[in-house]
């Protein structure tokens, strides 16, 4: 009986190896395990096997099933991954897959939301304007002369009887008008000048504006702030200084300037070996422009400043041409 049993398994052994589809591995399953099958005859007839012998035959009856079943599985799979394969045509699964690209933020945006986000820790609220602007918010409220060289068409685009902002200054306007004192906003916006397009120039960039106005504020606080804004930003070990300079609507006025951030002052190419890097232009609003928004001058005073969002990006991290920021180059957008 168990010589007739092991035969029985050589059998379905050849026959599966040589099988080629899945027809001929279904006629074996029904050959062998079916409901008249081989081996299912062999275990119905079970009973008349002498009872010393049964278990042993039941046994090795049940082995082999179970065999034949793992053989024809194993089989199917086989056949299966076969017909996958052959059914695309120049499918080659040994190739690696394809990396699908999934969008994020653009490291300008990424630079402004942190900048946004410390000034808004520090107690600032955020405040937009329109991008096309007119005359008056964008240079004659903010105390531009009518003959100021920055209205000269070489620097601004003009658009009808409109212009399209030249910085984010004309949002301090739109918001100083609306409210009252005291208040702090910070203002992030896009804007555009007239300019021949190099690795520092653009037409198109972006501003973090921020001003407050409150009463007592001095030179003082808008240093401290910057300060902190600074060494949030850059790191606890960056240097801040400050250097008179000029804008129509601050008085005094400021350019701030930051320890350089790759050499940490020691001097370098970027920093031209003075150690030292330009960051944004600050100062004290001019009571003029207060005026301008229908604040009193005599109660309130405040503070102003204005950053490039594309120069402080190349600082954070270490580009030296503001055009990859444009140019949509997959390759340079998936380093950030
Ligand atoms: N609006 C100036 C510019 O685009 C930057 C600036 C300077 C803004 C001083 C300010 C400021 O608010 O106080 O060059």
């Amino acid at each position: 009986m168990i010589d007739r049993l092991q035969t029985i398994f050589k059998n379905a052994e050849v026959s599966i190896a040589d099988a080629a589809d899945f027809k001929s591995i279904d006629d074996i399953r029904v050959k062998y395990l079916g409901k008249s099958g081989e081996l299912t005859e062999i275990l119905k007839g079970l009973n008349q096997v002498s009872a010393d012998l049964r278990p042993q035959v039941g046994k090795v009856s049940n082995e082999i099933k179970n065999k034949i079943a793992e053989l024809l599985d194993q089989k199917k799979e086989d056949l299966d991954s076969k017909v996958n394969q052959s059914a695309i045509p120049g499918w080659d699964p040994t190739l690696p897959g394809r990396k699908s690209v999934i969008g994020k933020m653009h490291p300008l945006m990424t630079v402004q939301k942190e900048i946004a986000d410390i000034f808004k820790n520090l107690g600032f609220d955020v405040a937009e304007g329109p991008d096309l602007e007119t005359d008056y918010y964008n240079f004659l409220a903010l105390n531009f002369p009518p003959d100021h060289p920055a209205r000269d068409a070489q620097d601004t685009f003009y658009v009808k009887n409109r212009v399209l902002r030249t910085h984010t200054s004309p949002i301090q306007v739109r918001e100083m008008e609306k409210r009252k004192p005291p208040f702090k906003f910070i203002a992030p916006g896009r804007v555009y000048r007239n300019e021949a397009i190099d690795a520092t120039h653009h037409h198109i960039f972006h501003q973090v504006e921020g001003f407050l106005v409150d009463e007592g504020v001095q030179f003082s606080h808008l240093k401290g702030v910057l300060d902190v804004f600074i060494k949030k930003f850059f790191g606890a070990e960056v240097k801040t200084r400050f250097r008179p300079s000029f804008f129509p609507f601050t008085e005094p006025s400021a350019e701030m300037d930051i320890s350089c951030v790759f050499c940490k002052g020691e001097g370098c190419r970027i920093c031209k070996q003075s150690g030292w890097v330009e960051m944004m232009g600050c100062g004290m609003i001019d009571p003029v422009v207060l005026k301008n928004c229908g604040i009193d001058d005599e109660k309130w005073t405040g503070f102003a400043f204005g950053m490039g969002v594309e120069r402080i990006a190349l600082f954070k991290y270490g580009i030296d041409d503001i055009r990859l920021f444009y140019q949509n180059d997959i390759r340079f957008l998936d380093e950030f």
